[in-house]
């Protein structure tokens, strides 16, 4: 049969280019383990968000001027003027949000299911540095509106530089290119936020899915697939990554999507917490901000800072809580990945470290007192005695016998029913009067949710045992 000019230019295409060959290694026959569950959405959806980032930066730069005389009302003119600059401005502003939200339950479930451990260490550090690379693309993004916390949150953080000695003031003028933040500072920002880091961004990400696709993933269980083969050498836990898993990460995206959309369209500003109000008032170097705080996902980060009494100390306890994170893959001694087969200290110790990154991440937010000093205090020390007492705990508990086969977990479906009679245990129908009318209502019932949360907890407790 004559073959169509379409056959014929692919063909000749494919016979020139391995397009079958990268699609059958890493999708059609790339075998993934088959109980991927809810923590697995996180990586695909942050590759969405990462492109999200991109696509609204590049249109955003379309219009926005990157000169301290015009960024403000340059942004101001996308919001107001150009047809749809709202939505793109805000999809990019809370796509920030959305990247480290992604990025930091992703990271929690490599700390589950000990995802970082050997052989996967690599693809942990490549993480590790798209995190880095990511705080600071958030950081310079933020200088560029312009605005009151734009402006005071990059001078406060600029001068920490200031803190190390000897060189640190040298450092911190090099870093601004001035004694101010000024013009030369939201130039050189914009060139690092719109070339330099997303080109670093999106070769880490190649890097980390090449390292994962050379080991294979992990899974809830922690178990290394590729042990058993069956007799075609395909690991018998393992199902192709396409169909399998592109169809159950496009369920994740539309959630995802569906989240995002309530976001953007309702509550874009998130009261602040994602577009802080000072950053509507255009940056006045004569007027500092009554308290300066920067967006919440570096929070916790700034709450160790303050919490330091030295600014030199403080410095090097922030840096120290990403250097700890690094350095994981060696602290973690357990014979056992995942948290399904450890025992209950390094699941009271990973509750203990969701509790002070939670804290600190409020703290961080709110204005310093004496008692938050303390419990952002206590909270640094729960941080970080996690990761450095890692060896000796994590060496000592006794840990469960981890089957040689995956095994079968209670997938959304099979739970479906029981929230749904945890939803029915906290309502109740009452009477209610309308219109002379008597009708029933569904109302909030204390004893339920009271029977609810007493149960929670002794789930809770027993999970930790
Ligand atoms: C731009 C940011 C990132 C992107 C786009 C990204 C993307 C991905 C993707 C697509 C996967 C495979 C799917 C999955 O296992 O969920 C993955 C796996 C993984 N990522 Fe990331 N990632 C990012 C950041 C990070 C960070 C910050 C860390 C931790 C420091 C990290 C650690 C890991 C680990 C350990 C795995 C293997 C998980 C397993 O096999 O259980 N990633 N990543």
């Amino acid at each position: 049969m004559k073959k169509s000019h379409l056959e014929n230019c692919g063909n000749w295409f494919l016979d020139r280019f391995p397009l079958t060959k990268l699609w059958n290694d890493h999708m059609a026959q790339y075998y993934a383990p088959k109980n991927f569950n809810f923590w697995y959405f996180f990586g695909s959806l942050a590759l969405l968000v990462l492109v999200n980032q991109l696509v609204t930066g590049i249109l955003l730069t379309m219009n926005y001027k990157p000169d301290a005389g015009l960024a403000f009302d340059s942004v101001e003119y996308i919001m107001r003027e150009v047809p749809w600059g709202w939505l793109v401005r805000y999809m990019h502003s809370t796509g920030a949000s959305a990247f480290f939200l992604v990025v930091y339950l992703h990271m929690f479930r490599g700390l589950i299911y000990g995802s970082f451990k050997q052989p996967r260490e690599l693809i942990w550090i490549f993480g590790m540095l798209l995190f880095v690379a990511l705080m600071a693309e958030a950081f310079m993004g933020y200088l560029l509106p312009w605005g009151q916390m734009s402006y005071w949150g990059a001078q406060v953080i600029i001068s920490l530089f200031s803190a190390i000695p000897v060189i640190g003031d040298d450092l911190s003028l090099w870093v601004r290119g001035d004694y101010v933040i000024s013009d030369a500072t939201l130039n050189r920002f914009f060139a690092f936020h719109v070339i330099s880091i997303p080109l670093i961004l999106i070769m880490l990400v190649f890097l980390h899915i090449v390292a994962l696709h050379e080991v294979g993933s992990n899974n809830p269980d922690g178990i290394e697939i590729k042990a058993s083969k069956d007799p075609w050498g395909h690991p018998v836990d393992g199902i192709p990554f396409h169909p399998y898993y592109t169809v159950k990460d496009i369920v994740g995206v539309a959630v995802f999507i569906f989240f995002f959309a309530t976001v953007l369209f309702y509550m874009p500003e998130m009261g602040g917490y994602f577009l802080e109000h000072a950053n509507f008032i255009p940056a006045d170097p004569l007027a500092t901000p009554e308290h300066i705080a920067p967006v919440w996902y570096f929070t916790p980060f700034y709450a160790i800072l303050r919490a330091i009494p030295d600014k030199f100390a403080g410095v090097i306890a922030m840096g120290g809580a990403i250097v700890v994170l690094f350095l994981l893959p060696w602290l973690d001694r357990s014979p056992v990945k995942s948290i399904r087969y450890r025992g209950g200290i390094y699941k009271k110790a990973i509750l203990m470290f969701v509790i002070s990154f939670l804290g600190l991440g409020y703290l961080g937010m709110q204005a310093p007192t004496p008692a938050a000093t303390i419990m952002a205090r206590i909270f640094t020390a729960m941080y970080f005695g996690f990761f450095l007492l890692m060896p000796i705990y994590t060496r000592w508990e006794k840990t469960k016998p981890v089957p040689k086969q995956l095994t079968d977990q209670p997938t959304i479906e099979d739970r479906i029913p029981g929230w749904k009679a945890t939803f029915c245990e906290m309502v109740k129908e009452v009477p209610v009067e309308k219109d002379g009318v008597t009708v029933m209502r569904k109302r909030l019932d204390t004893s339920g949710i009271i029977n609810v949360l007493i149960r929670t907890a002794k789930n809770l407790k027993a999970s930790l045992d």
